[in-house]
């Protein structure tokens, strides 16, 4: 598979087909006793996706193989409606035998300093490193309407050149506390795919693809030595086509 790619499908469930096929291949990839790390995105976009998995991929995918963890996650409790894991939990974890042990949560209800750090040594502890960073397997990004990724926010890509593996931060505009992976973290990832649809991200997804600047922190997003997929559905493609 070439390094950077764009896939746009007629409907979410065509894409989200063609994430559980890749999911499969991915785990078949993989040496037996060899566990998957995957970092999943927070939103909405990812739900659709979620209740796809839960119910087509019941079957096909081995779920136990998998290490789950949070790209990033909202200074909430888990039980929030504002929660990642919360949206997680109700339209995926719930519904598949994942073991507890394999599910690592960003706890939200968490000092943001303390967890910020909490969270680097869980990954430290549970993702192979490489070039002294955790290797995720595979990192899935949301992208924001003004090109955040994760909880990387415009004006903050100094957390491009962060020396941790997580930082405590704030939503610009409503001021939200957030733990968010850093930027060198994402970029060592062997697989990172942005997940994007509706209308409503066909321009942002342009100006990403085109941007000469780091003025859109997603397009600062670059596998040192890893591949790029974006997963579109055809609204969110159409300025491609
Ligand atoms: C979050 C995210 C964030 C999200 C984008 C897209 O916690 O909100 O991880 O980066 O992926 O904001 O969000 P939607 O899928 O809701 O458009």
């Amino acid at each position: 598979m070439e390094n950077n790619r764009i896939r746009i499908f007629e409907s979410v469930n065509d894409l989200a087909q063609f994430a559980l096929e890749w999911l499969v291949a991915k785990i078949h990839e993989i040496p037996e006793e060899k566990t998957l790390t995957v970092a999943l995105s927070g939103g909405a976009t990812p739900k659709q996706l979620f209740e796809y998995l839960s119910f087509q991929g019941q079957k096909s995918v081995d779920w136990k193989r998998i290490l789950f963890f949070w790209s990033d996650e909202r200074c909430v409790l888990p039980e929030s409606d504002d929660s990642n894991y919360r949206m997680a939990k109700n339209s995926f974890f719930d519904k598949l035998d994942i073991p507890e042990e394999h599910i690592f949560r960003i706890h939200g209800e968490a000092d943001p300093i303390e967890e910020a750090e909490r969270y680097s040594r869980i990954l430290k502890d549970n993702v192979p490193l490489k070039h002294g960073l955790p290797r995720f397997d595979l990192i899935i990004l949301g992208l924001g309407e003004d090109g955040h990724i994760a909880s990387i926010f415009p004006g903050n890509t100094q957390l491009f050149q962060s020396e941790h593996f997580c930082e405590a931060v704030k939503h610009p505009s409503t001021g939200q506390q957030r733990i968010t992976f850093s930027g060198p973290v994402i970029n060592n990832a062997i697989d990172i795919v942005f997940l994007v649809t509706g209308s409503q991200k066909a321009e942002i997804v342009l100006k990403v693809l085109n941007a000469k600047n780091d003025k859109y922190p997603a397009s600062l997003i670059c596998p040192c030595y890893g591949r790029l997929t974006w997963l579109l559905d055809y609204d969110a493609g159409s300025g491609l086509l």
